[in-house]
């Protein structure tokens, strides 16, 4: 069966735009047709300067929400990436495949090496070697496909070329891996500035609807999303990126293409306050199984406890035999086998 591994940063509250272009086809979709496990990567978000609270509190509320997204622990695998250590055991062994020019060259790692310097904070070096520990998630389960955003393609290919030369210089141990784009994912834009995506961790609210959000505050957030001059509602991503954007959301809600839902609107409060009750509603029950998830705290501890020892034994034969690979020496755990040999 197809593995399918994917990762969520716990980096901020997650979005409408983590919803509709991804969580929602891993449960629609992904789990039903692959094996598939689902990370919330804990150790990702302490690459940048980070409030320990915070992250936990995030780290939970993300693996809350995945599953009131409708991931289900009978058909995936949902974990904390820090519950197994085959990560940063796998991850350090890559750095030995690795090149610093390498690390050096990814987009993302020049972009925020720039703010956290104009943050006055300095670049923590894990920050640098972020792409690596990600190449460790993905290789260590063998994994097939890597559903992820076009702002992670960079990373996913670095991954593959660290299985191709690992394989090559030590022999086969991983599976060389893809990134896939989903057919059908909404690209869901910030309401506020519609050349940008939804992003979680940019966290200045107006632009953006949380998952979370309360419904009058999904409404006003749609209500005051910028359109664009004018008066038609056509769908014209470049021209008027505002009410495409809109036209995208409401399509992702209610079914449907963009352009052809533009023709049932004559005015743009007309079509924001559809996409609006649209939103409400795709949100509604995600938002009540999430509250139910919070009444029961021991039942989400149970499934990440049980999702952390899946993970691991899927991924330890794999970490080990890359280590025994690599030429470390195997550890003797018994010593009567090991009187015998
Ligand atoms: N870097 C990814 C992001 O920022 C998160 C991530 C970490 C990930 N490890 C992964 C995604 C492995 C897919 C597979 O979105």
């Amino acid at each position: 069966m197809t593995r399918v591994f994917s990762g969520i940063k716990p980096t901020g509250h997650l979005t409408l735009g983590n919803y509709l272009g991804a969580m929602r086809r891993w449960a629609d979709v992904d789990q039903h047709r692959a094996d598939a496990l689902f990370c919330v990567v804990d150790l990702h978000a302490l690459t940048v300067d980070h409030d320990p609270a915070r992250v936990r509190r995030l780290t939970r509320q993300s693996a809350s929400l995945l599953l009131a997204a409708g991931l289900d622990p009978r058909l995936c695998t949902v974990f904390v990436q820090s519950h197994v250590d085959e990560h940063t055991r796998l991850s350090y062994a890559l750095e030995c495949v690795a090149g610093d020019g390498e690390a050096r060259r990814m987009i993302q790692y020049k972009e925020k090496a720039v703010r956290e310097r104009e943050r006055g904070g300095g670049v923590r070096l894990s920050l640098l070697t972020y792409p690596v520990l990600m190449a460790a998630d993905i290789l260590a389960y063998g994994t097939d496909e890597v559903p992820v955003g076009d702002d992670q393609t960079q990373h996913v290919e670095l991954a593959r070329d660290l299985a191709v030369r690992f394989n090559q210089r030590y022999g086969h141990t991983f599976t060389v891996p893809r990134a896939t784009r989903p057919a059908v994912a909404a690209r869901v834009m910030n309401l506020r500035e519609p050349a940008a995506k939804m992003g979680k961790s940019d966290d200045s609210g107006p632009g953006i609807v949380y998952l979370l959000d309360e419904p009058d505050t999904v409404r006003g957030k749609i209500m005051r999303a910028v359109t664009d001059s004018g008066q038609e509602v056509v769908h014209d991503p470049a021209g008027r990126p505002g009410v495409a954007n809109l036209l995208e959301i409401l399509a992702a809600c209610v079914g449907g293409e963009p352009a052809a839902l533009a023709g049932s609107y004559d005015s743009y409060g007309a079509l924001k306050k559809d996409t609006a009750e649209a939103v409400v509603e795709t949100l509604r029950p995600l938002r009540e199984r999430h509250r139910e998830l919070c009444a029961d705290p021991g039942h989400v501890d149970a499934v990440l406890r049980e999702g952390a020892e899946r993970a691991r034994a899927m991924a330890r034969p794999r970490v080990d035999a890359a280590y025994r690979a690599l030429g470390l020496l195997e550890p003797v755990a018994d010593p009567v086998v090991n009187a015998a040999r």
